[in-house]
């Protein structure tokens, strides 16, 4: 009996080891696939500050774009996630009101991210829908871009942070991979 009982322990022992392992070694490779950077040649698209371009920027934004529907209504950021356990993850306040990406980012940062779901270290964003956004028009995509920098509003604490399990990151940043490294397809546009 206390053969088995040695044996059972030594076995349990074992596999809570191996479990350790697997996890470590998943938590590994997870995190240098996310450190990644994507090669990018970024358009320069210039940024009209005129009001039609804001005008239509807002447009695509409220009823085509859907930003505010992760960003926020007024785009200044969001709880995009909250599972306490699992992950928190923000939508970024977009504007250039203090702790916004605006007030940070130039405009090619913001096509990258937008058009290629890259930051301007060049690593995938996670949840960003860059697929959506990839063949916008060069017209279109700096018109949001002219809106979502008229904004000022200033929100604080909201980076992106994630607790997330790093397989779950590393399916979702994979799984748009393509649109991170290959420029728009003039022959795919998404009109609106
Ligand atoms: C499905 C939800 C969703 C939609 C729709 C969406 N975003 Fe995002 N976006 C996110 C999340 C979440 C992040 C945080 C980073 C990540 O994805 O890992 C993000 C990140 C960003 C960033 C990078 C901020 C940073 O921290 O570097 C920019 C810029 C951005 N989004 C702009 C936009 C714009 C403009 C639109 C609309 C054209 C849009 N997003 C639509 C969810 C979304």
């Amino acid at each position: 009996m206390k053969n088995l009982l040695k044996w059972i322990g030594i076995a349990f022992g074992g596999l809570v080891g191996l479990l350790v392992l697997a996890s470590v070694v998943l938590y590994v490779i997870g995190s240098a696939r996310l450190n990644k950077t994507h090669e990018i040649q970024l358009e320069n698209i210039a940024i009209l500050t005129s009001e039609s371009a804001i005008t239509r920027g807002q447009h695509l934004v409220e009823v085509l774009t859907f930003c505010q529907a992760c960003h926020g209504d007024n785009l200044e950021g969001e709880v995009f996630i909250d599972e306490s356990i699992i992950a928190t993850v923000y939508a970024p306040n977009l504007t250039s009101g203090q702790g916004g990406v605006g007030a940070i980012y130039t405009d090619a940062d913001y096509v990258g991210a937008i058009r290629h779901g890259v930051n301007p270290e060049a690593r995938g964003l996670m949840i960003m829908h860059s697929d959506v956004f990839h063949n916008l028009s060069q017209e279109d995509l700096g018109a949001v871009i002219a809106y979502t920098k008229s904004l000022v509003i200033s929100v604080f604490s909201l980076g992106l942070e994630a607790f997330i399990s790093v397989d779950l990151l590393q399916k979702m940043e994979e799984s748009r991979k393509e649109f991170k490294d290959s420029p728009p397809d003039s022959r795919i546009r998404n009109e609106f």
